[in-house]
């Protein structure tokens, strides 16, 4: 029996590349991007996990594929001991409160038709973890906690009011509200200015120390705090263009556009 909030084994991640009529003859069959190849990795409560690598080389896909927002080629992906590699979004629901995501781009994260404050408290309405009041409640007070101060103004704020340090803090209240087991952290702050970068990554970092939770890197992963905060970086390889051995299925990552209705929530 393994104490690791998360395993992942020999994952693999492949997206199909659609060739017009006469490249797809001369080349023989449709392209795949093999945008992750055989990464293995655990992870125990209380770890931060840095994955390490230049732009392109997967590491997003990474993030997304072991919280199912990518289907996996193949490998195995295991969540609290319950492999997860196959399981139906119906399935992987009750698990979605349990892990959150922090995207990297915090201007796209947040859906603009909707107030930072009930973006932020969504989350416990979906999962049906509070009432609207309650969810309000909630949201005011972690609002506090991450510097999104004084909360009651802020909570009738639309994203397009906001700085992007601000709209940062909102994405990472919004992923903490549920106190999630794994929080995959995607560049928190590639987005934001060199200026409140630290900032924020402090902010991320004192939620490791002072709850349930931690951060930060290129990508990383954090989980309740046990007795001791470690930190990992592992570095990846740059994704291969190989032909495909069969066409793939292609399911894209449209439910994180602007707007959209994000299954992590
Ligand atoms: N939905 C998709 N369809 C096709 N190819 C994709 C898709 N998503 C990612 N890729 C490709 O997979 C590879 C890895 O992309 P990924 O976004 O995971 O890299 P990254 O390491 O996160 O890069 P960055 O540091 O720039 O964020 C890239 O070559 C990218 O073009
Ligand atoms: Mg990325």
């Amino acid at each position: 029996m393994t104490d690791a909030i998360l395993e992942v084994h020999d994952l693999v991640k492949h997206f199909p590349v659609k060739l017009p009529g006469i490249a797809r003859i001369l080349w023989g069959g449709d392209l795949a991007v093999h945008a992750v190849d055989g990464v293995s990795f655990s992870l125990r409560p209380g770890e931060i996990f840095g994955l390490v690598g230049e732009s392109g080389c997967g590491k997003t896909t990474v993030g997304r594929t072991v919280l199912r927002l990518l289907e996996p080629t193949s490998g195995t992906i295991r969540f609290e001991g319950m492999d997860i590699t196959h399981l139906k979004e119906r399935e992987l629901r009750p698990l979605r409160k349990r892990m959150q995501i922090i995207f990297q781009d915090p201007h796209a994260s947040l859906n603009p038709g909707m107030t930072i404050g009930q973006s932020i408290a969504d989350p416990l309405i979906i999962h049906e973890a509070a009432d609207e009041r309650e969810a309000k409640r909630a949201a005011l007070e972690i609002m506090t906690e991450v510097g999104l101060a004084p909360a009651e103004q802020m909570y009738g704020k639309y994203p397009a009011d906001l700085s992007g340090g601000q709209k940062q803090r909102a994405v990472i209240a919004r992923a903490m509200i549920l106190k999630p087991q794994l929080i995959v952290a995607d560049e928190p702050v590639a987005m934001l200015d060199m200026s409140i970068r630290s900032r924020v990554l402090e902010l991320m970092l004192s939620s490791v120390t002072e709850s349930r939770s931690c951060t930060s890197a290129e990508l990383s992963r954090w989980g309740p705090r046990k007795e001791s905060t470690q930190t990992r970086n592992i570095p990846t390889r740059r994704p291969s263009w190989k032909p495909s051995p069969s066409p793939i299925p292609c399911d894209g990552d449209e439910r994180c556009f602007p707007g959209a209705r994000c299954p992590m929530r």
